[in-house]
Order: structure tokens, then sequence, then C-alpha cells
């Protein structure tokens, strides 16, 4: 199958699973918006929705990204205050068979854990080729303060099956480390196989200057929205 081919089918697969969420979109809802590309796609036809139906809705961002991407397009964000949004819509980068998901490749994951924890219940929107049987050999990302980072990432090289771990570079447009919307850096540690996601999800807490990481497992997704080029499946 062709590259050009592939993206078409990722395109569709995202559009199918997105359009699948927005069903659950009611007026005078308090949502959680996630942040990554699947998350961009939501929230434009989220808006298209909004105006569409003249419906209210507010929404809690999760990456500044997220805040004006919706803003822009006319959304209205509210700070996290005592209320609680009542579903919480995010992306993924990997989905496991029991709905524990890994999220954060695109650095928003300590805001994510927030408000998709203290939504009443968050759903996950992702395409097929996020699914994975086995969580062998996947990068955790893990968000540290960067006056503890490179003892972060000793702590986690020290770990039992940890294959590598170091501090994410950014790509292009800034040198030296990604530093997040916190102002933190992100270590991404390969694992051989995450054998218990929940014990992983605490352990890594338990390292000084950890701040969040990317293990979503002791609060799952009440749905994983599964798109392909032709169907959607929900994983409940
Ligand atoms: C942001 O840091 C991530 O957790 C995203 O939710 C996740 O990476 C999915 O992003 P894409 O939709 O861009 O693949």
């Amino acid at each position: 199958m062709g590259t050009q081919t592939v993206e078409a089918d990722v395109a569709e697969a995202r559009l199918r699973a997105v359009e699948e969420a927005l069903k659950l979109v009611k007026d005078g809802m308090l949502i959680g918006l996630g942040s990554g590309t699947t998350l961009r796609l939501f929230i434009e036809k989220l808006a298209e929705k909004v105006r569409r139906e003249r419906l209210e809705i507010y929404f809690v961002a999760t990456s500044y990204d997220t805040s004006l991407t919706a803003s822009k397009l006319g959304l209205t964000e509210r700070p996290l205050l005592d209320e609680s949004p009542e579903i919480a819509f995010d992306g993924a980068d990997y989905v496991f068979p029991d709905k524990w998901v890994v999220k954060g490749l695109g650095g928003a994951l300590f805001r994510e854990k927030i408000v998709d924890y203290f939504s009443r219940e968050y759903i996950i929107i992702a395409d097929w080729k996020k699914l994975r049987e086995r969580p062998t050999g996947i990068p955790i990302p893990v968000e540290a303060h960067p006056f503890a980072a490179q003892k972060v990432v000793s702590a986690l090289k020290s770990m039992p099956g940890v294959i590598q771990a170091s501090i994410r570079i950014s790509g292009s447009g800034k040198l030296g480390p990604i530093i997040t919307d916190n102002g933190n850096f992100i270590i991404d540690a390969v694992f051989r196989e995450v054998e218990n996601p929940e014990i992983l999800e605490k352990e890594l807490m338990t390292i000084p200057g950890v701040v969040s990481n990317g293990v979503f497992a002791l609060k799952r997704p009440s749905k994983v929205l599964i798109g392909y080029p032709e169907k959607v499946s929900v994983i409940v």
C-alpha cells in the first residue's frame, strides 16, 4: 500500500471516529478537550456542529495548542474549577486491548491526565494504527522538572525492563530539549514489556522530579472509538 493511500485511509478513519465521538456532545455541556492532531480534527468538527446546531458548549483545554485552536474557532473556554467536565475527548499514541493507553508523544500529557481523570468520563478517539496487542518496546513519556531531569533519566535507566531513556530533543524550531506547556522536560523511557500498567503508572510517580507520565491505566476511558477507513469499532 502506498504512503499516500495509507495517509488517506488514516484521515478517513480519524474522521469516522471523530464523527462518532461528536454524537456524544449535547447542548450545555462542559467538556474536556485533549491535544494532538486527532483532537484538532475533533475541535474543527465540533465548532462546525456548535455553529450549525446553535449549541452552547464550554471547554477545558489540555494544552495551549488546544486552547488557541478551539478559541479561534469560536468555542468558549473555561478554567478547570470545581465543576467536572461531563466528558473529556482525547487522542492516544498506543491503545491496548483492555483500554489502557499511552499518551504524550505530542508532549501534552500532564494537563491531559488532569482533565481526563477529573472529568466524569473520558473517551479516546484513535485510528486503527494506534492499536497494539502487547505493550512491548514502546516509549513511555515521562514529564519531569528540568532541575531533576538528569536524575530522572538515571532512575528510569535503573528500573527493571528499561531498554533506554533519554530527554526528548526538539526536532525543529528550537534547539535543545522540548519544553512542555508547564515548563518541564519530557523523558522517553522504552520498556521491554509493560507487565502491569497500573503499577507502572504509580511507580513512575515515586521518582522525585517526575510530574506526570503517559501511562493512562489507573482511570480507563469509558470508551475507545477506533476508526478504520470503512467503519468505527467501539471498545467498552
Ligand atoms: C498529546 O501529547 C498526546 O497525548 C496526544 O493525545 C496523542 O499523542 C495523540 O496524538 P495524535 O492524534 O496527533 O496522534
